[in-house]
């Protein structure tokens, strides 16, 4: 793959900043006189130690060495510890064909990221161009479409439904560009395609693995990157996972976001981002001139919960919290079969926290939403939150049904079924 190809003009331009610790240096650090760093004195950090208390009772300690760290700069690309960790669960999850490539034939490489959001961010800045072609489907995740409209970039809308973009109408849209073109840089064939493959925010929709075979086949056919954004990959509620675009990528072309905001915490912020080294590096060389790290705090603390789960502790906590969504998800379409049953429809998600509903006779639920629902003591998402052309009227609602107790559930459906009446009246 030509990396380079893909890149923006301004993650192209960027340069590996010779001030940021390196891998070799912080290794390095106890053994040697350190004159070169502009590094705070940690002796004069204010904190010294921290136990946590985990539910189970049992706790994990930051001891004082361990605390001037966690309190200290680090590496843009994260801890090494916890980097390993998640390199680690990346293999044993999905066994990526390029981890055993050369780095610059698109080796597998993680980075530590703040977050998804984060992460995104710096992926989109990375590829995008004004006037690039994205492939994406609607509605979306808000946090990617905001950050990709500014950029000048044209959102071709690619149909989906509750099992996510549909292959053949992707084959359709790309099949307006020429075979011949496809490798050429100044067609504009589209750079990369954009998806939420499980739980998508808010359609609730999952790609299923046949489609996104599929994908990847056109994907290597037209030569565009897959953004595989997977916050919810842990949310989902069948008894096997699909598998991931990651597992599938032969050629070097996926790069996909990880987050622990749905599992561990989201105020920690802490992702990871996996993809082809060049493309990882790039990522790298922004977070040097932007956030300049993750939290380290944030990492070392994460470092020592997973010292003491192991890989097997951790996916026995994913489990339990699984297992609680999914409790969540047949309440609330309990809920809804209750209360909605004439007046909406929708489909059963089978990953992550969102039911999305489109009400019967409705066609915009804007001020339904808005205004009357909150006056009424209950709160959803319009659907047009989600669109990309947000003032266009949308039929839809989104309701969470991470926090809300069976009860509250129950009562506000009760409500959105009395507006819901009064309107089409
Ligand atoms: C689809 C999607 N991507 C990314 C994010 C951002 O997650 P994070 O908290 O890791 O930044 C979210 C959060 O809701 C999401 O739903």
């Amino acid at each position: 793959m030509n990396y380079s190809s893909f890149l923006s003009t301004i993650s192209t331009a960027r340069k590996a900043n010779p001030l940021r610790l390196t891998r070799e240096l912080e290794k390095k650090m106890s053994s040697i006189i350190m004159l070169s760093g502009g590094l705070p004195n940690a002796d004069y950090f204010p904190m010294k130690t921290a136990s946590v208390t985990l539910f189970d009772g049992t706790t994990i300690e930051i001891g004082e060495s361990m605390m001037k760290r966690a309190l200290q700069y680090s590496k843009a690309e994260g801890v090494d510890e916890l980097l390993s960790w998640v390199e680690d669960l990346q293999l044993k999850l999905h066994n990526p064909p390029t981890a055993k490539y050369a780095p610059e034939k698109g080796q597998m490489k993680v980075v530590i990221t703040s977050g998804s959001q984060d992460a995104l961010s710096k992926v989109f800045h990375m590829l995008t161009d004004p006037g690039d072609n994205v492939l994406i489907d609607e509605p979306n995740y808000t946090g990617s479409v905001l950050a990709l409209q500014p950029m000048g970039c044209n959102l071709i809308k690619v149909p989906s439904d509750q099992h996510g973009m549909i292959p053949e109408a992707l084959n359709e849209i790309l099949s307006q560009w020429k075979m011949d073109n496809v490798h050429k840089l100044n067609t504009r064939t589209p750079k990369f395609l954009y998806t939420v493959p499980n739980g998508g925010n808010p359609s609730g929709s999952a790609l299923t693995a046949e489609r996104k075979k599929e994908i990847y086949k056109l994907a290597s056919k037209y030569n565009f990157l897959i953004i595989e954004d997977d916050p919810y990959y842990f949310l989902q509620f069948e008894k096997t996972k699909v598998p991931s675009f990651l597992s599938m990528d032969v050629d070097g072309r996926v790069i996909r976001c990880d987050t622990f905001s749905k599992t561990i915490s989201p105020g920690m912020r802490i992702g990871f981002l996996t993809g082809p080294a060049p493309l990882i590096d790039k990522v790298i060389q922004h977070t040097q001139v932007s956030t300049g790290q993750p939290s380290t705090f944030s990492q070392i603390l994460l470092v020592q919960l997973f010292n003491k789960w192991g890989q097997k502790g951790f996916l026995e906590h994913v489990a339990r919290v699984e297992a609680f969504y999914k409790k969540q998800r047949d309440t609330m379409v309990a809920a809804a079969e209750k209360r909605l049953k004439d007046l909406a429809e929708w489909y059963v998600p089978n990953a992550g926290m969102f039911l999305w509903i489109k009400i019967k006779g409705v066609s915009d639920t804007y001020q339904m939403i808005k205004e009357k629902a909150l006056e009424r003591g209950v709160s959803f998402v319009p659907g047009c939150a989600f669109m990309f052309e947000s003032t266009q009227p949308c039929p839809y609602v989104r309701a969470s049904f991470s926090y809300a107790s069976a009860d509250q559930m129950d009562q506000g459906f009760r409500l959105l079924a009395e507006l819901i009446k009064e309107e089409v009246k």
